[in-house]
């Protein structure tokens, strides 16, 4: 493909229905990508180096596409990004980047994964290079997370970045890579988040150590993963563990209990499902904050059928299903679902 003097790519965060912490334990989730993104303008330069201008914080980054060494916060994206595109073989051109954002950064609404696929996108397309499939995509911006960036996540935000349907959200299982859209068809209902007003970071949360707990549960019980393990198997668990793995089970249900749900248009079930899943994430998996808790009571209060944390967890971003006749609730943003990741 030719070089282009200039691309802009797009890549949105996502909201997560239901389905956490299930991506990494090669379980189902039910994300769908938002309209507040990351969008990354690249501009051709005539020297092998990446210069980068993250705007919204004003600062700025240097380095030789060669060797981008290793940094960190923003900069560990845009290092990853050259490094890990450089690794699958991709020949980049030097480049001016100048990153723009609309996601809230330590949200729970995937602002790393938009920034990483937009980074990603812009940098191919600049180069001329051919876009790979975006599992493979997903995968590549997933090794920028741990490899460059220090958090063990999985693909649940990248896949919902670089798959993400108007209209729909997406039954990912994250054991055979299968992306199947559902309809999200809400009536007068509506999803809105809510902030905790609490940030977090996967890399200096506990996320880590739930993920580390999970292998530990998996090498106990002698399996690969969490998928195909069940209730009797958690039973005979050290509490910890047998808690972790409770959530993960009985997570996978809910979500394809939500995909039966929303076929049949039943809300006040959907509401319930959400309302089991924070009670997990709590209880067993205890991934929830004072804050968080607030934020969901709040939910709750204004007549919200279900609302649970989401994402990562440790802080940011509470999801909630609200009627037509629901109380106003301050801070609640709508979302919907949109298309994923494009060059503009
Ligand atoms: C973060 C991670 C995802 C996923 C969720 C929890 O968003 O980036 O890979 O594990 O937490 O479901």
């Amino acid at each position: 493909m030719p070089l282009n003097t200039h691309a802009v790519a797009f890549a949105p965060g996502r909201a997560n229905l239901i389905g956490e912490h299930t991506d990494y334990n090669q379980g189902l989730a039910l994300p769908f990508a938002i309209s507040d993104g990351v969008v990354v303008r690249a501009s051709l330069l005539d020297v092998p180096r990446i210069e980068a201008v993250a705007v919204d914080v004003g600062e700025r980054d240097s380095f030789a596409l060669d060797s981008p060494g290793m940094a960190r916060g923003w900069r560990a994206f845009v290092r990853g990004a050259a490094g890990e595109l450089d690794r699958a073989g991709a020949r980049l051109q030097g480049a001016e980047l100048e990153i723009t954002g609309t996601v809230p950064r330590g949200a729970g609404l995937s602002s790393s994964a938009a920034l990483e696929v937009a980074l990603v996108l812009a940098l191919l397309a600049v180069s001329g290079e051919a876009e790979p499939d975006r599992i493979s995509l997903a995968e590549l911006c997933s090794r920028i997370e741990n490899e460059w960036v220090g958090a063990q996540t999985g693909l649940l935000d990248q896949i919902a970045s670089l798959c993400g349907r108007n209209e729909c959200a997406l039954r990912i299982d994250f054991r055979s890579l299968d992306v199947r859209p559902v309809p999200l068809e809400l009536g007068d209902f509506t999803l809105v988040t809510v902030d905790s007003g609490e940030k977090h970071t996967n890399a200096g949360s506990g996320y880590n150590e739930r993920r580390a707990e999970c292998a530990r549960a998996c090498s106990v019980l002698g399996v690969d993963s969490l998928r195909d393990v069940t209730l009797t198997d958690a039973d005979r668990l050290p509490a910890v563990l047998g808690r972790r793995v409770r959530h993960v089970v009985t997570e996978n249900e809910r979500v394809d209990a939500a995909v039966a749900a929303l076929s049949r248009g039943d809300m006040a079930e959907l509401g319930r499902l959400l309302d089991a899943s924070h009670a997990s994430l709590r209880d067993c998996y205890e991934v929830s904050t004072p804050a968080v808790e607030e934020a969901v009571r709040r939910c709750k209060r204004a007549g919200a059928l279900g609302a649970r944390i989401m994402g990562g967890g440790f802080g940011g971003h509470v999801i909630a299903l609200l009627g037509p006749d629901a109380a106003d609730l301050a801070g609640a943003v709508e979302v919907r679902p949109g298309d994923g990741a494009r060059v503009l």
